[in-house]
């Protein structure tokens, strides 16, 4: 008989103060996946998401490397976390580098916004993943100078983050200290953060 798992939903602990999407709320970053794969086509279908995040000047600076469960890469990858983000990583079913360039492809010159850009392209990856049920979790406990001579990183590219994709798991098999910050977290108010005119 297939595992019940639980689907803890941000909806169920989260109160939005004006109306959105319930998407937003139901995004968060679960630690407990299964160990499962998830196929090519699934992550592909996240990576198209990202494909469609806007960029100054349309540069699209995002570049995303990564690992299935089960491949020859997946060592490397798995390699760079902190200990604390392999004790839970271990059941994700891939893991990204995200990298973005620094210059424009037009004229070579700096573009101020590419970590920005690259930002909006992972928010759209995240929420597709959400949509198809899975879990996302972004991370920057890792070793950066050792993702970028491992994967061959080109200098002229920043590496930004990893992220963690998974099918949703069970809290209990996570370690005893993880299992207490499974649960959807709370936010400033919308007036701590936008500001009518100058900054406050
Ligand atoms: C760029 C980035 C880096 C993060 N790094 C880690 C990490 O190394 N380990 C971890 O367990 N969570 C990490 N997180 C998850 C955040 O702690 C989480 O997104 C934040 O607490 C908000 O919670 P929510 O995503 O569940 O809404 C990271 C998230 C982002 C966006």
């Amino acid at each position: 008989m297939p595992r019940v798992l639980i689907d803890i939903k941000g909806q169920d602990f989260r109160r939005p103060d004006h109306e959105i999407s319930p998407l937003f709320v139901n995004r968060w970053s679960p630690r407990a996946m299964t160990g499962e794969e998830i196929s090519r086509d699934e992550l592909m279908r996240m990576c198209e998401a990202a494909r469609w995040a806007m960029s100054s000047m349309n540069n699209q600076p995002w570049r995303f490397l990564y690992a299935l469960r089960n491949t020859p890469h997946w060592d490397t990858f798995f390699g760079l976390l902190t200990p604390n983000n392999q004790s839970w990583c271990r059941n994700a079913a891939a893991l990204l580098v995200v990298a973005s360039k620094r210059t424009f492809d037009f004229n070579g010159k700096p573009a101020r916004t590419h970590s920005y850009d690259t930002g909006a392209a992972w928010c759209s990856f995240a929420l597709q993943g959400v949509m198809m049920g899975l879990v996302v979790h972004g991370m920057q406990g890792f070793n950066y100078d050792k993702a970028k001579e491992e994967l061959g990183v080109p200098d002229d590219y920043q590496v930004e983050a990893m992220i963690a994709v998974g099918r949703p798991g069970e809290p209990d098999d996570l370690p005893l200290a993880l299992q207490e910050r499974e649960v959807p977290s709370q936010r400033k108010k919308v007036g701590e953060f936008a500001f009518e005119g100058g900054f406050r």
